[in-house]
C-alpha cells in the first residue's frame, strides 16, 4: 500500500489555484478521421534548445490511448473570447468537435481557429507520474496570432489585467 500523502487535497488545489495559467486545448488524431481534445492548463515550456514543452493528462482520461498512440499533438492556446470552447472541451461530451472549424496540423492533429497560438509537436515521451501521464513534446511548428490569451486563476476565467512592469 502506498503511504498516504500528508497534504490535504483541498489545500493543495487552493494553493495551486493561486498560480495563474493560460488555457489550452490539446488535440490529436484518433484514427478514421476522428479527433480527441481536452482543456489543459498543465501546459508549460520545458526547453528552448531543443524546443520542448510538457503537459499532463489524467490517467483516467477517455482520450489517453489516442494521445499515447498518436505520435503528434497540437497545443491550441485559447484567446480571451474562447471561454465557451474551454468549457466544451472540459466536458465529457463525445461531440466536442461538432460544428468546429479546424485545420489539419502536423501528424493530423487538428488546429482550432481563432486561438492566440498554435504549438505543433511530435510526442517525445509519455510517462505515468502519479495520477497523470506526463507528455513531453518536441516542437515542430509554431504560430502566434496576436489575440490576447485567456487566463485561468482561482478556478475562474479572466482576461489579462493591466501591465505592471
Ligand atoms: C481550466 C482547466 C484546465 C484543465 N487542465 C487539465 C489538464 O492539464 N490535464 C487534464 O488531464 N485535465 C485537465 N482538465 C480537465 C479536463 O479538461 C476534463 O476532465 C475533460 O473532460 C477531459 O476530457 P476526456 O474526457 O477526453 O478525458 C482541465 C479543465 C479545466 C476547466
Amino acid at each position: 500500500m502506498p503511504a498516504r500523502s500528508p497534504i490535504d487535497s483541498r489545500a493543495l488545489r487552493q494553493a495551486l489555484g493561486c498560480f495563474p495559467t493560460g488555457v489550452t486545448i490539446v488535440t490529436a488524431p484518433a484514427g478514421d478521421g476522428a479527433f480527441v481534445g481536452l482543456t489543459v492548463n498543465s501546459f508549460n515550456s520545458l526547453s528552448l534548445d531543443p524546443p520542448l514543452i510538457l503537459w499532463s493528462l489524467a490517467t483516467r482520461s477517455s482520450s489517453r490511448r489516442a494521445f499515447e498512440s498518436a505520435g503528434h499533438f497540437a497545443v491550441n492556446v485559447l484567446a480571451d473570447d474562447q471561454v465557451a470552447l474551454s468549457q466544451r472541451f472540459s466536458s465529457q461530451r463525445p461531440d466536442k468537435f461538432d460544428d468546429l472549424v479546424v485545420h489539419a496540423g502536423l501528424g493530423g492533429a487538428p488546429l482550432i481557429e481563432g486561438c492566440s497560438a498554435h504549438i505543433e509537436c511530435r510526442t517525445q515521451s509519455a510517462q505515468v507520474e502519479g495520477d497523470h501521464v506526463l507528455f513531453i513534446g518536441r516542437v515542430e511548428r509554431v504560430r502566434s496570432s496576436g489575440r490576447p490569451p485567456l487566463v485561468f486563476v482561482g478556478g475562474r476565467y479572466r482576461g489579462l489585467g493591466a501591465e505592471l512592469g
